[in-house]
């Protein structure tokens, strides 16, 4: 069996994403191991689960920097340090720079079926417009907001009682199962983008 794949999580709240890769990586057959756990804010639950967990973590706060460009920088040089396969934005509430993306294939979850309803309101833009299915999209990031090419989706029901925080539980509970099983494969399997189009398996190798 090849190596594990390496796995550096970014995160900016509870961290429940991350946790269902951190159990999923438990098992050596899922092909993946978290090697670090970043943020851009102290004292998140994502981060406490990393330390439960006994994998490195780092925060690179905004506010710390002079410049934007000052933060993207050391983010840059912090993740590479950690020599990552893939870097898995898990509820990171931060645009990544263009030097970083090129530097490190990176996917994200986002609570919605791109492209409706980009932002940090997926849950909330859905049930305002009125849709009757909603969900979950994990997507390889590029320079725009949710636009990138698109690796897995998963459809929700929008039931007649929801609110928007009981939308983004049952959203979040079908995301976390696709984040697993698509990064899992990706591990195993290999990943290719050409354009729009992002093919698993052993073709894309
Ligand atoms: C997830 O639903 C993720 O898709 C969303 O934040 C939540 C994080 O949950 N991200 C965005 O809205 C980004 N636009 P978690 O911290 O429990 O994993």
């Amino acid at each position: 069996m090849h190596q594990p794949t390496r796995l550096v999580v970014l995160v900016s709240g509870s961290g429940t994403n991350l946790q269902a890769l951190l159990d999923a990586c438990a098992d050596p057959s899922y092909g993946a191991r978290v090697v670090a756990v970043g943020a851009d804010r102290e004292d998140i639950e994502g981060l406490a689960r990393a330390e439960r967990a006994g994998i490195p973590t780092f925060v690179r706060q905004v506010s710390d920097f002079e410049t934007r460009e000052g933060w993207d920088a050391s983010l840059t040089t912090v993740v590479e340090r950690f020599e990552p396969d893939l870097v898995v934005s898990a509820g990171f509430m931060k645009l990544l720079s263009t030097e970083f993306l090129d530097r490190f294939l990176t996917l994200n979850t986002h609570p919605a079926l791109c492209p409706a309803f980009p932002g940090m309101h997926g849950p909330r833009d859905a049930l305002e417009h009125g849709v009757k299915v909603t969900g979950a999209t994990l997507f390889v990031v590029d320079a725009g907001v949710d636009t990138g090419p698109i690796v897995a989706q998963v459809p929700v029901v929008v039931a007649e009682d929801d609110d928007v925080a009981s939308l983004h539980e049952r959203i979040k509970t079908a995301e976390r199962a696709m984040l697993v099983d698509a990064v899992g494969r990706i591990a195993r399997e290999g990943i290719a983008v050409e354009g729009r189009r992002v093919r698993i398996g052993a073709a894309a190798r």
